[in-house]
């Protein structure tokens, strides 16, 4: 079996786009399967930087296949706006190297209209990307969403539209206009995404199932109502694409070596001291797609085993290890006694990790550090990310499918 799914174990934001980039050099198709434009993953690849929202990772490796399941909510605008800009990056994306689900939902103006609206009024504030997302995925569980094959037929779309008309009151003739003016753009894409998958896996071929957020967001085991709309656990991987989860053995869960969230909500570990300042600066921690400044603290132990225990971790990719080189001491949350954390203190390496690619070169306090984490955490780091380029990696296992 060789398929793989790549999620966050934490509040999203832990690095999953450099993990998945690095996996997609194993892999042939790499898929979104849940979450939408809200996502941000920045990739650093020599002299080039990528910021992807939408399209999957392995999009800047010509020799991949991507795809986007019906997990994800898609703004046909935004995707369109997210190739060219690729495409001006010098990397070919065409329809042998893109497909999209016929059943994705689409986000429309009115879903992004009302996030934006509900954002507003303070008393319901959630801190969402203000893209749309709830919404999007509301009108999909209220059976009134339109989605990406509705566009190969005028008045099917039509109809659909009128429906979701009544319920947000918009005028649907503009909106029918300009879906038509870029349906071609998008439906060159469109195509049978769960038969192809499948087949794909019968052949053999290394699938990548790229994970958006973090589990802490999911919409049933986050830290709820501060979440977002979708699953964000592996399970997702599957219903998210029509792939069936015993054929997704492998879960990589992306872990930062400290905690860090973007947006309202609880966060245990919290820090509103010098050391908070401290990691913010060095991880330079500011939201992807939002350019909020994220909210940092230590690592959750506590939280972490249970995230890997709901998402099935078959191995941690423990991250940004280095934004703790200067520290005297570190800790770690062990306990959650109602909301209040209870730390074990390590002492600091104090020295520069940046860029080491072999265990043994990592000082022995950083590796005390990580053995620390897999005990409490119980699971095996199998990858370390010591910096933001592709190989400033430590690889603790040589086939991770
Ligand atoms: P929404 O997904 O835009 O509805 O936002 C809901 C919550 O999820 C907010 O707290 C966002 O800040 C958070 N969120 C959404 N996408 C990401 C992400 O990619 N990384 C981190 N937080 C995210």
């Amino acid at each position: 079996m060789t398929n793989l799914v790549v999620i966050g174990t934490q509040w999203g934001d832990e690095g999953k786009g450099k993990v998945v980039d690095l996996l997609a050099e194993q892999a042939d198709i790499i898929v979104r399967f849940q979450g939408g434009h809200n996502a941000g993953h920045t990739l650093v690849i020599e002299d080039k930087v990528f910021k992807l929202s939408l399209l999957p990772s392995g999009i800047v490796r010509e020799d991949k296949i991507t795809v986007i399941g019906n997990g994800v909510v898609l703004d046909p605008w935004e995707l369109l706006k997210e190739i060219e800009l690729v495409k001006s990056q010098g990397v070919n994306i065409d329809p042998t190297r893109l497909m999209i689900a016929e059943n994705t939902p689409l986000i429309l103006p009115y879903h992004k209209a009302l996030d934006q609206s509900r954002e507003q009024a303070t008393d319901t504030k959630i801190g969402t990307t203000g893209r749309g997302i709830g919404p999007a995925y509301e009108d999909k569980a209220g059976r009134r969403a339109i989605k990406a094959s509705d566009l190969n037929d005028t008045r099917l779309l039509n109809d659909r539209l009128k429906v979701a008309a009544e319920y947000h009151d918009f005028d649907q003739r503009d909106l029918l206009v300009e879906l038509l003016e870029i349906r071609h753009d998008i439906l060159q894409y469109v195509g049978p995404v769960a038969e192809w998958l499948n087949a794909q896996t019968d052949a053999g071929k290394n699938i990548v199932f790229e994970g958006a957020q973090g589990s802490m967001l999911d919409v049933d085991f986050g830290t709820y109502p501060y979440v977002t709309s979708s699953n964000t656990l592996a399970g997702m991987a599957s219903i998210g694409t029509g792939v069936p989860h015993n054929r997704i053995p492998n879960v990589i869960g992306i872990t930062k070596a400290y905690t860090t969230r973007v947006g309202e909500g609880p966060m245990t570990t919290e820090l509103f001291d010098d050391i908070g300042n401290h990691l913010s600066t060095v991880g330079k921690e500011k939201g992807t797609v939002t350019g909020r400044d994220r909210r940092c603290g230590w690592f959750d132990a506590t939280q972490v085993r249970k995230t890997c225990m709901i998402n099935g971790v078959t191995g941690i990719a423990l991250t940004k290890i280095d934004v703790l080189d200067e520290l005297k001491s570190i800790k770690i949350c062990i306990d959650n006694v109602d909301g209040i954390p209870v730390y074990e203190e390590l002492p600091g390496w104090c020295t520069s990790t940046i860029g080491i690619t072999e265990y043994a070169d990592l000082p022995r306090l950083a590796q005390a550090y990580i053995e620390r984490i897999e005990i409490l955490c119980q699971r095996q780091v199998v990858i370390i990310s010591t910096g933001p380029e592709r190989d400033q990696t430590i690889l603790l296992k040589d086939n991770l499918f």
